[in-house]
């Protein structure tokens, strides 16, 4: 959703992973805090110790002595070979990005083919480092290369504009984490963010709007705050960063948007739209119609600028965009229908089909390769595209089926615009809920993939799309520590991946970004609230912290403290009232939560559905819509249970027979989300669960707000059994964002009174 096994090697890794953790605590009091796990590490006892770390670089690798001080302050260049602490050793059989590290009493050692593999052994060293400055180094020896080619992390500069200082302090986390890829989303409908000499209104005019929305895009009324936003990087700063990236192993890709997406392209110059009038730069998010229109200034223009792109980057992959494009005012351009008919093209999706395809014909003549996001699939393939998969997996299957290279970024997994964390204390964001582990549980491998198309998930990518992250720390914020996540989820195989593991490496990564001035989101301190319902049996509350060992305490209708009570497992819940609750480090209490029960008479009843929700919004089951707690009215992360294109059909069983006077809940709206209200509802009461009384459909009444009231009075009728059927919205408008997708249907407490 949008606003967007080899068994003896698995026995073999295991015993490697918990052998070398044994040894670490028993012999050096220390863990292996590399990020992502290195896929082959033996700890041995001891530690190298010295007072300084003094480097000797062989000839083929000399280009890292300038940036190595950057990395690991204090180290020097020794005189001599035979007088540095750190050797580099070249060997020329070894994988590009392979690299080993030895640690004894001797020093530190690095092998590999290449600088690539240099700087990586490096930057695993420097995560083996105290945090105190004194060299006192585990003695190790890690033999280490990436799961998978492709590593990436994207940056959306176009909703808000980040400095050049800004984009090299972020690329320096992605050295830091072996991600070889910065996927730089340059151009939007909101701004164009890279200068073009030919065209020098992208710069004076598309770079610039004339202000921005306030706020959440479903708020209403919308509000702006008249304020003109912008910026651009100039070429000169382009390969600044370029070159800045290249020296730390990451290619830099250029996303140059193309149909869609192209509204301020549009704004500087309108006869590159299907209209030929003037807009402006957007002022909001979202989908629009003034997209490229497939004429011959459209093409001139675009091939003018990627010519000037790919004068500045060197990267084989040019990203040229392809989502999210309307063909609103292609369906009705005499242009437009005029090329379908002249090419023998089935709709205005082989229109888009065609508009990429000749884009990638020339980008393929000058030795370039295009990726686009998985709506290129749509209308047919350009023959040498890369696919990266966007709106699930379907569209990476579908790609490596086609023998089509697939980078693997689905929004459930990959999209770090979405909340980290069900806390009310979190920054505004976009929507969604993806919390840490869920991002290191991701495998970029489709589950029953066949092994040849397998063959073609070329890696994986995390996106940042910043609508509502207007400046660096909050950028941060959203990354920090999901992008190590799905940095290991790149690297290490499988069978080295351990969740806990990872949890308590990152303790010293949060140290160590503390002094580097990161912001970061360190949730182990949170409250994780579960809410059991729906067997018969009542409504049972568990209250943990997400990972810490501190204490959790609570009160009940008073005040909270250190004082309060220590939580008990499975807390049962009789009746209404506001529970208070938090982790608490000695007397400070760490991520507070307020949980208000509104008991009726259908909480901790029975519950069935003939359809379960959806995997991504299930709460906790079919109980959380009848356990007395409703979802936040902004975010629909926790107690919303969502189903995407699919009807509700629940059945509550009271236990027994009882005078109902209301049948009361509430449908989030989230169109800029996909998520509509429904069509209909429908109730139907039963004293035996055999024969139900038929009420007629009640119309759901859709509002501005992002929360539909809906209520129907029941004249006490004694009931025990009620069926509530719930009609999903059906297919999005083609107009609107998501257009042509199933609706979500999106619920959260059925109130029986
Ligand atoms: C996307 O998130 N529109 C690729």
């Amino acid at each position: 959703m949008f606003l967007k096994s080899h068994c003896f090697l698995l026995l073999s890794a295991v015993f490697m992973l918990s052998c070398s953790e044994k040894k670490s605590e028993q012999g050096t009091n220390a863990l292996v805090n590399i990020i992502p796990y290195p896929n082959k590490v033996v700890v041995n006892n001891g530690q190298f110790k010295a007072s300084e770390l003094t480097f000797f670089l062989p000839d083929e690798i000399a280009t890292l002595a300038d940036i190595m001080p950057t990395i690991i302050k204090g180290i020097s260049k020794a005189q001599s070979k035979d007088k540095a602490s750190l050797q580099f050793v070249i060997d020329n059989a070894m994988a590009d990005e392979a690299y080993k590290l030895d640690v004894n009493d001797k020093g530190v050692v690095i092998t590999s083919k290449n600088a690539i593999g240099a700087l990586y052994g490096f930057q695993s060293l420097r995560q083996l480092l105290p945090l105190d400055g004194s060299i006192n180094i585990p003695f190790v020896s890690i033999d280490d290369k990436p799961r998978f080619p492709y590593r990436g992390m994207h940056l959306d500069v176009g909703r808000h504009f980040f400095d050049v200082a800004f984009i090299k302090k972020y690329i320096d986390l992605l050295s830091m984490y072996k991600i070889n890829n910065f996927h730089w989303h340059l151009t939007e409908d909101q701004g164009w963010r890279i200068e073009i000499k030919k065209y020098p209104k992208l710069a004076q005019i598309a770079a610039f709007r004339p202000e921005t929305l306030v706020g959440h895009y479903n708020d209403q009324p919308q509000k702006y705050d008249g304020k003109k936003y912008g910026g651009f990087y100039t070429q000169e700063e382009v390969k600044d960063i370029v070159k800045y990236a290249m020296d730390r192993n990451i290619n830099v890709i250029p996303e140059i948007e193309m149909p869609g997406h192209a509204q301020a392209a549009v704004a500087a110059y309108p006869e590159l739209g299907c209209t030929g009038k003037q807009v402006q730069v957007a002022t909001k998010w979202g989908v629009f119609d003034d997209v490229f229109c497939p004429n011959e200034k459209t093409f001139q223009f675009l091939e003018d600028v990627l010519t000037e792109v790919m004068a500045l980057f060197p990267s084989k992959y040019i990203h040229i965009g392809g989502d999210e494009c309307p063909k609103t005012q292609w369906m009705t351009n005499p242009l437009c229908q005029s090329i379908i008919k002249k090419e023998g093209l089935k709709d205005e999706h082989g229109l888009q089909s065609y508009f990429i395809q000749r884009i990638e014909k020339f980008l393929n003549s000058k030795g370039r390769q295009i990726i686009g996001w998985d709506e290129i699939l749509e209308g047919g393939l350009a023959p040498n595209a890369t696919v990266m998969s966007w709106r699930g997996i379907e569209g990476g299957r579908e790609a490596a089926k086609q023998k089509h290279n697939v980078i693997m970024t689905p929004t459930d997994y990959c999209y770090f615009d979405y909340y980290q964390s069900k806390s009310p204390k979190e920054p505004l964001a976009i929507g969604g809920f993806l919390p840490l582990q869920k991002v290191y549980s991701y495998d970029p491998i489709p589950s029953n993939m066949s092994k040849e198309d397998a063959t073609y998930i070329i890696g994986t990518q995390a996106n940042l799309w910043t609508e509502y992250l207007n400046a660096p720390e909050k950028v941060e914020y959203m990354v920090l520590p999901r992008m190590q996540a799905i940095a290991e989820v790149g690297w290490t195989n499988t069978e080295n991946k351990s969740y806990d593991n990872f949890v308590k490496r990152l303790n010293h990564h949060f140290s160590l970004w503390k002094k580097m001035g990161y912001k970061f989101a360190d949730k182990s301190k949170e409250l994780v609230v579960k809410i059991k319902s729906g067997d018969g049996n009542g409504v049972f509350l568990e209250l943990a912290t997400n990972g810490s060992a501190l204490p959790v305490k609570y009160s009940i209708d008073g005040a909270l403290s250190p004082q309060s009570e220590m939580v008990k497992p499975n807390m049962k819940i009789e009746k209404s009232c506001t529970l208070m609750a938090s982790t608490f480090e000695g007397n400070e209490s760490q991520g507070a939560d307020t949980i208000q029960f509104n008991m009726h008479k259908a909480a901790g009843k029975k519950i069935t559905l003939v359809k379960q929700p959806s995997e991504k919004y299930s709460a906790n089951g079919a109980g959380s819509l009848i356990n007395g707690v409703s979802g936040a009215r902004n975010k629909y992360g926790s107690e919303w249970l969502g189903f995407e294109g699919e009807n509700l059909e629940a059945l509550i069983d009271l236990g027994s027979l009882m005078p109902i006077n209301e049948v009361k809940t509430r449908f989030f709206n989230g169109p800029g989300q996909w998520i509509y209200p429904p069509k209909s509802v429908s109730i139907f009461f039963s004293q035996d669960n055999k024969e139900f009384n038929e009420m007629p459909a009640f119309t759901v009444r859709s509002t501005d707000d992002t929360v539909v009231d809906f209520s129907v009075p029941t004249a006490n009728t004694k009931t025990r059994y009620i069926r509530i059927k719930v009609e999903n919205y059906g297919i999005i408008p083609a107009e609107a964002q998501g257009g042509g997708h199933p609706a979500w249907l999106m619920v959260d407490e059925l109130f029986i009174n």
